[in-house]
């Protein structure tokens, strides 16, 4: 029963682009719904910049964040936040909007590795593993890539679990509001990389500095900004990948696509509901969120250095930081026979 339960909450979430896409087709093919629904949406759909605009919060409730769907998504996973050390409040924890004194901090959380689909990261941003009681006064919005937020009726899946644009413009909007954001550096990229059947986790982060910059761009506008590396063991697991062999008619047509439309998609497979050797599900793998140190951007010392000696030395600390929890915490999560990789 309470498989079954974890079952379909993931399986909503992973179908989620293709429901909304069968809900299009009925909302705008329909002539009753078109004119009762699609057109008032499609107006709302045009006038609301929310997603790139700082302005997720507007579609934040605490009934969608403490739906039981979520608790059983986390629990399909076994998935856990583990803190190194408490964070500081961003937001007084008994009134929720009130700020914690006159220069309250906000951060930047970094998510590795990115897996097939961060899906473990997903449940940061609903209440199904406490987020909000592990790191109270802490708002925080999950971002991922502008275009998901042009399809109907997925963008407001993704508004209401608190997701919105990963683009420089929303979050800079969004720190200046004091909403802390959670991003994946190594982004799709990151997938492709995945060394299934060998010991390493390819990590791609070396020239991803942008959100740094953000950091740092935040800090001198006169707000102080922490860097979180967070990194997610099991995460690699959830997917097996299928690995295209040098010559293979597979690696050929991946080679064409990287060359030809840039970018290529990883061959991959999990479980299916009922049996565990094929599907799209994933696997039932736990997964353990471990949250590092906050880096917090103190500028004092480097009135006098270049922008790039700035970013570079918060990005190493950042990177250390990663090492560090990784390091100390792999032994316990099954990962003692794995090394962190950077690749480009
Ligand atoms: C509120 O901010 C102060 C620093 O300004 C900090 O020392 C304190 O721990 C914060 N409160 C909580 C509950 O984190």
């Amino acid at each position: 029963m309470i498989r079954g339960l974890e079952n379909v909450s993931v399986l909503t979430h992973i179908s989620m682009l293709f429901l909304t896409t069968i809900m299009s087709i009925f909302a705008f093919g329909n002539p009753f719904f078109l004119l009762t629904i699609s057109l008032p949406y499609l107006i709302f759909y045009m006038i609301d910049r929310s997603p790139g605009n700082g302005e997720v919060m507007r579609f934040r409730f605490n009934w969608w964040k403490n739906l039981p769907i979520w608790k059983y998504y986390c629990r399909y996973f076994q998935l856990k936040i583990e803190k190194t050390k408490h964070l500081e409040s961003t937001f007084d924890s008994t009134n929720s909007g009130k700020l914690n004194g006159s220069n309250p901090i906000t951060y930047i959380f970094g998510y590795h590795p990115h897996g097939i689909a961060a899906l473990a990261s997903f449940g940061l941003t609903n209440n199904g593993c406490d987020f909000d009681t592990k790191f109270p006064g802490i708002k925080m919005s999950l971002l991922t890539l502008t275009n998901n937020f042009q399809l109907p009726f997925y963008r407001e899946y993704l508004l209401l679990s608190g997701l919105s644009s990963v683009s420089k413009k929303n979050i800079l909007k969004l720190l200046e509001n004091y909403i802390s954001v959670c991003l994946v550096p190594g982004g799709a990229k990151e997938s492709l990389a995945i060394d299934f059947s060998g010991n390493k986790i390819n990590l791609v982060l070396k020239n991803r500095k942008g959100f740094v910059k953000i950091a740092i761009t935040n800090t001198k506008n006169g707000r102080r900004t922490a860097l979180v590396p967070i990194f997610s063991f099991g995460e690699n697991e959830l997917y097996k990948v299928v690995k295209a062999k040098e010559g293979s008619f597979l690696k050929n047509l991946q080679l064409w696509l990287k060359n030809n439309i840039g970018f290529t998609i990883p061959i991959f497979f999990g479980r299916g509901i009922w049996n565990a050797d094929f599907g799209l599900m994933p696997y039932r793998e736990k997964v353990t969120m471990v949250f590092g140190n906050p880096i917090e951007i103190n500028l004092d010392n480097f009135e006098e250095s270049s922008e790039e000696t700035v970013v570079n030395h918060f990005h190493h600390l950042y990177i250390e930081e990663l090492l560090k929890i990784f390091n100390e915490n792999k032994d316990k999560y099954g990962y003692q026979n794995k090394v962190i990789n950077f690749v480009d």
